[in-house]
């Protein structure tokens, strides 16, 4: 499949791991130009490009940046992606550490990628954004295996949602699908479910046990 990754950080780089391991046909890039990017590329045998080249032709193109930067994306960012491409947001805001106050997310009280949807103009798939990076490099397991871990997965394209649900079976974790994007803060920062080493069963009952209220130390 071809994949575009823009981000290469923590999980974009594992990302790009896996995904060339799997024989996925990956273009990955980050904010600084793929001329940055010539040690990962050199390791795993992606292309690296520039963040406006990433998408082009991608069925899954997978956003994973800082919050804060997603507005400084290029605009036209998903123009060349294959028809129905699958966008995947990793994103997670962090106000007080990291992205500074973002009043769409706050003051609207709109889900976090339900306002990355809107800056990139496109509807995405929530996934991955609790997982630890270093799991999906050392944690991934063969379907079925008793330890399995589990992702949840949110969105309101059911057609993109099955495509990265699968892609997540294939990098070795169960998926939980918790809803469409407004059911999305269920697995943001904060909740039950964030950082949880689980099983299905576990994260559908994290999920279920989650409070809608803004934890306090992901106010800004
Ligand atoms: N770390 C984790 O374990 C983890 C787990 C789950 C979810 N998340 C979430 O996933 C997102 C990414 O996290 P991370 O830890 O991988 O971040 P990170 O290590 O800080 O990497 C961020 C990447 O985004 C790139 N970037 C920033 N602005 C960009 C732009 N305008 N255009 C293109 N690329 C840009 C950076 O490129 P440059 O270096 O060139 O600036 C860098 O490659 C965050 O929202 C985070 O909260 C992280």
């Amino acid at each position: 499949m071809k994949i575009g990754i823009i981000g290469a950080g923590n999980i974009g780089g594992n990302l790009t791991r896996r995904l060339t391991a799997l024989g996925h046909d990956v273009s990955v890039a980050n904010s600084r130009g793929p001329e940055t990017l010539a040690e990962l590329a050199g390791e795993t045998g992606a292309t690296a490009v520039r963040a406006d080249e990433a998408a082009r032709g991608a069925e899954v193109v997978v956003v994973t940046v800082p919050v804060k930067a997603v507005p400084n994306l290029p605009s036209g960012l998903l123009d060349g992606a294959a028809e129905n491409v699958a966008v995947i947001d990793t994103g997670n805001y962090y106000p007080r550490e990291r992205d500074g106050r973002i009043a769409g997310i706050e003051d609207e009280g709109i889900a976090e990628s339900r306002w990355t949807e809107r800056q990139i103009g496109h509807p995405v798939i929530k996934a991955f954004n609790g997982t630890f990076a270093q799991d999906i490099l050392d944690r991934h397991l063969p379907a079925g295996d008793p330890d399995r871990q589990a992702v949840p997965v949110s969105g309101d394209d059911e057609a993109a949602k099955r495509v990265v649900r699968a892609l997540i079976d294939e990098l070795g974790f169960d998926t939980v699908d918790n809803g469409g994007m407004d059911d999305s803060w269920r697995q943001q920062p904060g909740t039950p479910v964030y950082g949880l080493r689980a099983d299905a069963e576990g994260v559908r009952k994290a999920l279920a046990e989650a409070s809608p209220e803004r934890p306090e130390g992901f106010r800004g």
